[in-house]
């Protein structure tokens, strides 16, 4: 630090205006000390957005790597670089480590469920990729986004391939965070509210296990917070939320906040296991079962949960920050039965209106 902190005491005679402006300076320095250039892969998803918005609002410069510059321009908006790439192609991966500033990789990546690259191109050979290449360019810390219990389920693939990421990990001489969450707040719009809304079927397995979700702006707090915190290096910590929710809870949940009743379609897990052992004999479909898989966890019985104590006390994050489901849902469906109410009164003036003009042309 090049500020001398016992300036003052040694000098009575220092204005209260020097005094000030050491006092900033030294502010300062100790807050662009503590800032980073972080790499977000995966920033266009669900909980890799989040990371970005998180990073950028506290003063960290991003960098982005994105596969469609289109898909991606609300990042730049945002404050982001861009930089294009594709983790399954090496040879892509190395500009955004360009200029040697990058001290931090957040991986927030993986496959789509409806691209044609599946989880064993994109979350195993992608990411290994990936690591060497932050290995390569001497990165401080390699934060990754694994899943909560991957080591339960060898026969499902993507759990799989997060055990084993897992594990790559620790065999390298290199910094590392991992996070394990197990579902996201976010993703509980589309399974449960929106099909309520709009009267569609929602779909109930006919065993559940129960899930801890955790929103995705929480989620991204912990990541990006791991790289100020030393004591998260070389560890992993379960990332979830307060509570676990069945199925059935949650729908009963949404129909209690919408006024709505559920057209509730009962699958049965013989039945998703027979889908997927058909689609996987097929090359387009396989990404499709691989997911399917995932029907697997979901019927264990297992609770999909962990104590987050440890993972709040090491990362000095208040647990009653966290949000919980029932305020999340209650907030979406506030906010759009209030639009909808405000779309009915709209459209009720257009026809009134528009009657009127009819009847004043006869
Ligand atoms: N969703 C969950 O409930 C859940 C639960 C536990 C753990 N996780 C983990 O959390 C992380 C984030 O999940 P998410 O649901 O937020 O993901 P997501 O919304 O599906 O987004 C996936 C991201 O990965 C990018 N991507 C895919 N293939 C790529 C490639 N070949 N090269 C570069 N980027 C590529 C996508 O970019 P494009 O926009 O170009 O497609 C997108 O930004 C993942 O590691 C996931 O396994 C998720």
């Amino acid at each position: 630090m090049l500020v001398d902190q016992n300036a003052e005491s040694r000098d009575p005679t220092l204005s209260w205006c020097g005094r000030f402006l050491i006092t900033s300076y030294e502010k300062l320095t100790i807050i662009n000390e503590s800032l980073m250039s972080i790499l977000v892969v995966g920033g266009t998803g669900t909980l890799g957005r989040q990371i970005v918005r998180r990073a950028l609002d506290e003063g960290h410069s991003v960098r982005c790597l994105v596969r469609s510059y289109s898909r991606a321009s609300f990042l730049r908006e945002w404050g982001a670089e861009l930089v294009g790439g594709d983790i399954c192609e090496a040879e892509t991966i190395a500009p955004s480590f360009a200029g040697g500033e990058i001290t931090a990789v957040i991986d927030a990546a993986t496959a789509r469920a409806t691209d044609s690259l599946g989880v064993r191109d994109v979350d195993w050979q992608g990411k290994v990729n990936l690591i060497q290449a932050a290995k390569e360019a001497g990165v401080d810390r390699y934060v990754f986004l694994s899943i909560l219990h991957a080591d339960r389920f060898p026969k499902v693939p993507l759990m799989e391939i997060k055990r084993c990421t897992e594990a790559y990990l620790q065999q390298l001489e290199m910094n590392y965070t991992v996070l394990q969450p197990c579902g996201f707040l976010q993703g509980l719009i589309g399974q449960y509210a929106i099909p309520i809304l709009e009267n569609q079927s929602v779909w109930v397995p006919d065993s559940s296990s129960p899930v801890a979700y955790m929103d995705t702006q929480d989620i991204a707090k912990f990541a990006v917070r791991s790289l100020s915190v030393p004591a998260t290096e070389r560890r992993a910590f379960p990332v979830v939320g307060p509570k676990v929710w069945t199925p059935t809870e949650i729908v009963a949940l949404c129909e209690k906040l919408s006024a709505r009743q559920a057209k509730i379609t009962s699958t049965p897990t013989g039945v998703l296991n027979l889908v997927r052992s058909t689609l996987r004999w097929f090359k387009w479909s396989a990404n499709i079962a691989d997911r399917l898989a995932f029907a697997d966890v979901f019927s264990s019985g297992q609770s999909l949960t962990e104590a987050m104590d440890e993972t709040y006390s090491t990362f000095d994050i208040d647990p009653a920050e966290t949000t919980e489901l029932e305020p999340y849902l209650e907030e979406y469906f506030g906010r759009i039965l209030k639009k909808l109410r405000q779309i009915d009164y709209e459209q009720s003036i257009t026809a009134k209106e528009s009657k009127r003009k009819k009847t004043l042309r006869f």
